[in-house]
């Protein structure tokens, strides 16, 4: 028993790796392993050697198994000390730039927006996408048969059969966020509201989803100056061009009056867009002093306050100010174009740190 221990154990030591401790396994503590075969024999014995035999066997059958327990263990530790060795990684390298994402010129402009607006004095309002009826349409004056429903190409949610209440919709544009902050804050009040919209069109320059924000300033003085002032420090400071030409024209709103759109001189050509140049208008805004029912739809007293309201398209500022001439591809997740056009993640807009880059 002392010589199949020393041989047993000798070989384990000497095991290099995982299949050779499982040959020894086999060929020791297996079922026809040369142990178990000894065990066997056991009911050849008188009682009195089987006494002695018998523990005996059994110790040394356990001695082997934690013996190629322990090594298959060390092993697998020194397998591991290998690996750390040969496969480390320096985490104090830089970055690669080139692997990195890039903001979506959407959340660029949105930020660009928001940084020239929070120096005009506005702050931040949200409402949901999916909106109530009420709030998209009846609260900004467009009643159930008005013509302006049907232009907005709206986009109703589904109501279970036999509900009849009026269904939500996806919001046509940022105004019913008007109404929410009106009813939550009251006046005065000088907020923009950037976020998606939804409406069932879709060329070049129209998406089923796109971008809006929509900006309100009330209180009790506010008048069509104040707005037009407000736009045209916001074009300045957006395009960041001297003297860009824009054109307000009156116009109509069911929420707004008196009301006014802009467009921003631009130019077509060879697929190419550009700002500032050639006889091409593009519409980027609507605008106008809030309509006295509105007001009363939000909770404010029309006799004691009045305000401006606009709603810009940030997609059509985005693919002015940074050339794009498709708005579709805004859309389609195509990699390369989001490399081409995106901007770098950590380059905040401020106005006294350059907008964009
Ligand atoms: N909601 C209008 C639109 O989507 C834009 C607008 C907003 C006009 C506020 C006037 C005042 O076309």
């Amino acid at each position: 028993m002392d010589d199949l221990k020393a041989k047993y154990l000798t070989q384990t030591a000497d095991a290099a790796d995982e299949s050779a401790l499982e040959a020894i396994r086999v060929a020791a503590v297996g079922k026809k392993g040369e142990i178990s075969l000894k065990m066997r024999e056991l009911g050849k014995m008188t009682p009195e050697q089987r006494q002695v035999a018998g523990p005996a066997l059994n110790a040394l059958k356990d001695e082997i198994n934690s013996a190629l327990a322990a090594k298959k263990a060390a092993l697998a530790d020194a397998a591991l000390d290998e690996r750390l060795r040969s496969e480390w990684l320096d985490v104090t390298l830089p970055g690669r730039p080139r692997r990195g994402g890039t903001l979506h010129p959407v959340s660029q402009v949105t930020e660009e927006v928001t940084a020239i607006f929070a120096e005009l004095g506005f702050s931040v309002a949200e409402g949901p996408r999916i909106e109530t009826d009420w709030h998209n349409f009846d609260a900004l004056n467009i009643p159930g048969h008005h013509p302006a429903r049907a232009e907005m190409d709206t986009f109703y949610m589904h109501r279970a059969e036999g509900d009849d209440r009026p269904p939500h919709v996806l919001r046509t544009h940022t105004s019913p966020v008007q109404i929410r902050t009106m009813e939550k804050a009251g006046a005065p009040l000088r907020i923009i509201c950037p976020g998606g919209v939804y409406r069932a069109d879709y060329d070049q320059t129209h998406t089923p989803m796109f971008h809006q924000v929509e900006g309100l300033a009330i209180d009790k003085d506010i008048s069509m100056a104040n707005l037009k002032w407000v736009l045209e420090e916001f074009f300045a400071a957006f395009f960041e061009i001297d003297g860009i030409k824009t054109r307000f024209r009156a116009s109509h709103f069911p929420f707004t009056e008196p009301s006014a759109e802009v467009d921003i001189q631009c130019s077509w050509v060879d697929g190419q867009l550009k700002i500032g140049e050639g006889d091409g208008w593009m519409e980027v805004l609507g605008s106008g002093m809030v309509h006295p029912k509105v007001l009363e739809a939000g909770g404010i007293d029309p006799y004691e306050y009045q305000g401006f309201a606009f709603g810009i398209g940030i997609d059509r500022l985005a693919m002015l100010k940074y050339g794009i001439p498709d708005l579709r591809a805004f859309f389609d997740s195509d990699l390369r174009w989001l490399r081409h056009y995106g901007f770098a993640a950590l380059d905040v807009p401020t106005l006294h740190g350059g907008l964009s880059r």
